[in-house]
């Protein structure tokens, strides 16, 4: 058994990390819930359930374009966070999930492989006509063509709305299940089922839970430690603490 910091952790672990917004954050992409996030300019009911698409396709099209061209900005790109989390994945000798609410891609584009996009991915889109996956970069619209029937106006982008159900949640609820540390990174804990993995991971695992995030979430109580600043600040240093037990 090492003991990493406060952390009581064998490196054989399997360490699982969920992360929001808010390590997207310094790279230059808005939050949801802060004072300048998302949802303080456009209501949820209208352009991200699925009853908003029923409503109005074009709408919820051009709100997912508008994120999309600024996630293809040459200036966003990974920041000290998430290259830090894809250096645990490669040195940590345990296994490393990283599960984000985020759907932008910069852990892939960091390095991190072995991840999970619970809430979906911007720069995909999904067919309602074969059900196919595609990837999806430029604008899209109820003229757009599905890349693999070739049906146009079937297309919508393939991120998980309100009211739907996330992806991978049984790997996720067996990860959690058999953790040693969970760790909660740039999330405010207000949404389910993300919301609830600390309490799975503290009481079917035993796991240490540690929150590392700007300010205290609405689940901060529910964990065993934390640190707070900006994540291209506590995270580097939190994997380096990690890794100095392997090393
Ligand atoms: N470093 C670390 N944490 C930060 C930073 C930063 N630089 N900036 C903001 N934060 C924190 C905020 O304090 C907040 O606790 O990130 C968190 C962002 O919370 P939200 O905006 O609620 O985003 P998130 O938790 O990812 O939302 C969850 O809600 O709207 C849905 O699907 C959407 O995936 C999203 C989900």
């Amino acid at each position: 058994m090492n003991i990493v910091g406060e952390i009581q952790l064998s490196v054989d672990s399997r360490i699982v990390i969920l992360t929001g917004a808010g390590i997207s954050r310094e790279s230059g992409l808005a939050t949801f819930r802060d004072p300048d996030g998302i949802w303080a300019r456009v209501r949820i009911e209208d352009v991200a359930t699925p009853e908003a698409f029923a409503r109005d396709p074009e709408r919820v099209h051009a709100f997912y374009n508008a994120r999309r061209k600024g996630l293809l900005d040459a200036a966003v790109t990974p920041n000290a966070a998430h290259l830090a989390l894809a250096l645990l994945e490669a040195e940590w000798p345990g296994e490393v999930l990283l599960v984000t609410q985020n759907i932008d891609d910069l852990h892939e584009r960091a390095g991190s492989a072995n991840l999970i996009h619970m809430h979906g991915e911007l720069l995909k889109a999904r067919c309602l006509a074969c059900g196919s996956a595609s990837a999806w970069r430029q604008e899209m619209t109820g003229e757009s063509r599905c890349p693999s029937c070739g049906e146009t106006g079937s297309l919508r982008v393939d991120v998980v709305w309100f009211g739907e159900m996330p992806y991978e949640m049984a790997r996720i609820e067996r990860a959690l299940g058999d953790c040693g540390l969970f760790v909660s990174i740039g999330t405010s804990g207000n949404v389910y089922p993300a919301a609830g993995f600390v309490a799975e991971a503290h009481h079917r695992a035993g796991a240490h839970c540690m929150e590392l995030n700007l300010e205290p979430s609405d689940g901060a109580s529910l964990f065993d430690a934390a640190r707070y600043g900006p994540a291209t600040e506590v995270v580097p240093g939190f994997v380096e603490d990690l890794l100095k037990a392997v090393r």
